[in-house]
């Protein structure tokens, strides 16, 4: 059996300098599920080895959730520890890419002294599902060629007086003097907008957006320069602009909390028609959110926004208890609902439920959720596998080790678990350094595997 041993650590190479700087976090090898174009897995792509099953069917996912036939259902995967369930879920999430909302979340966090579970859980789903909102405004843009804050009469020269700002703005086709009100000063101001910047300016909202300086206004090129130049904007200065933004339901419920402020904020100020009242201060409630929901529902009819159901991945879904299982299982069946991905490693068909005393299900998870998901098992990884995963792993970490260490590991993971094993390498490297060895022998591997213990050693001792 041939093992790939990529070099690495060569202080001089400056790639793999850079490798070694760069923290490698437990995921960084997976880059995607790597899978065929007409969804088969490759044996070896995007960082995964193996697991072809589990990462076809996790294609199928993206597909559905693509084609937006997905929404309301849910997917569970399950599977011994250590084996890709994480990382496939990871993937799915590159897999669709960032227009489609993903949500991570873990079993455990919503248990939280201070929010209740199931609003956790709410405020989760609503964070996975987005809204692309399409907006024609009236706005106002081009280079600012007079900015000129006039003063109330008889009062000192401080912003708090101004009573209103004069601007003039150029374009292609003519220039045009605005009058404003005093908070649009305030916004020229934080956006630091000054003579000879491109602006465009929300002609409602009054929001401000800096787009860069002027090209008239480049005198020589630098190598390094701190600001960006635009060229002078076409057309004339006031225009129709079709604006898309995608937000989620949640950041709706959020900017509804406080209207006033969100219609200020100009990130937030583009979905100004999906404020309900612009004067009200309130929480995050039931209400708030029916309300939200039936503007959303409008929106869509009319033909002004899209929904874009997207994920919400709880791993360590056994850590959730009867209420949030009871909470899900409604919660999917709302016309709002995203993607539910579950991932779990409690195998068994006669689980405690958590939060009740008698209630045993498979996984932990009750049989009326269980019903409804669609269930993917990951297995476990034989040594080839094990093999090849270490290979790509050391790679990432930036170490090197002789084919036989990566054997000998491999015999450990045999017994251990292949997350073990994968712990394992950094002290290696570690341990070959310290004897000024350039490559993990499979000695190191030995010293390393008895200095720490896994799970069933340390069990037993
Ligand atoms: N098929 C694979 N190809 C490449 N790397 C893998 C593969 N499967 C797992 N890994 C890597 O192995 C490690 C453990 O996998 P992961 O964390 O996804 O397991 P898990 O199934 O979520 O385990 P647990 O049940 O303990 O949460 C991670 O670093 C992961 O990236
Ligand atoms: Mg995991």
């Amino acid at each position: 059996m041939t093992v790939e041993v990529v070099p690495s650590v060569i202080p001089s190479s400056s790639a793999s300098a850079q490798a070694a700087a760069k923290r490698a976090s437990t995921h960084s090898h997976i880059r995607g599920l790597g899978l065929r174009d007409d969804g088969t897995a490759i044996q070896m792509e995007a960082g995964f080895v193996g697991q072809s099953a589990a990462r076809e069917a996790a294609g199928l996912v993206v597909e559905l959730v693509r084609t937006k036939r997905m929404a309301g259902r849910a997917l569970l995967l399950a599977g011994p520890p250590g084996t890709g369930k994480t990382a496939i879920a990871l993937a799915i999430s590159q897999e669709l890419g960032d227009k489609v909302p993903f949500c991570p979340l873990v079993g455990s966090e919503v248990f939280s002294a201070e929010v209740k579970k199931t609003e956790v859980l709410m405020e989760s789903m609503r964070k996975a599902i987005g809204l692309r909102i399409k907006e024609v405004k009236e706005v106002f843009e081009g280079e600012v060629v007079e900015l000129q804050p006039h003063m109330l009469p008889g009062s000192e020269a401080s912003t708090r007086a101004i009573s209103h700002v004069i601007l003039s703005l150029r374009a292609n086709k003519g220039t045009r003097t605005l009058k404003m009100d005093p908070s649009v000063y305030e916004s020229l101001l934080r956006a630091r907008v000054t003579l000879g910047d491109v602006i465009l300016i929300e002609s409602n909202s009054g929001a401000v957006k800096r787009l860069g300086r002027c090209d008239t206004h480049r005198q020589q090129h630098y190598d390094l320069e701190a600001d960006e130049y635009v060229p002078l904007p076409k057309g004339e200065v006031t225009k129709k602009r079709e604006m898309i933004q995608e937000v989620s339901l949640h950041d709706l419920d959020q900017a509804n909390t406080r209207p006033t402020m969100a219609a200020a904020n100009d990130m937030v100020s583009m979905v100004g028609q999906a404020l309900l009242n612009p004067t009200r201060k309130t929480e995050i409630t039931e209400k708030l959110r029916r309300e939200v929901d039936r503007l959303v529902n409008r929106f869509i009819e009319s033909g002004t926004a899209e929904l874009l159901p997207g994920v919400l991945f709880i791993d360590e879904a056994h850590m959730l208890d009867l209420e949030c299982f009871t909470f899900l299982n409604r919660a999917l069946e709302s016309p709002l609902a995203p993607v539910l991905v579950l991932a779990t490693n409690r195998q068994g068909c006669d689980l405690l439920v958590r939060g009740t005393d008698d209630v045993l299900a498979p996984h932990g998870i009750p049989r009326e959720l269980l019903d409804r998901l669609l269930i993917v098992r990951t297995s476990l990884y034989g040594l080839d596998e094990m093999l090849h995963i270490l290979g790509v792993r050391a790679r990432i970490e930036g170490v090197q080790a002789e084919p036989a260490a990566l054997e000998e590991l491999g015999k450990v993971a045999q017994t251990t678990s292949l997350r073990y094993v994968l712990q394992l390498l950094s002290p290696c490297a570690v341990l070959a350094q310290a004897a000024s060895r350039p490559i993990i022998s499979p000695e190191d591997v030995r010293n390393a595997a008895t200095l720490f213990l896994d799970t069933k050693r340390s069990a037993a001792l």
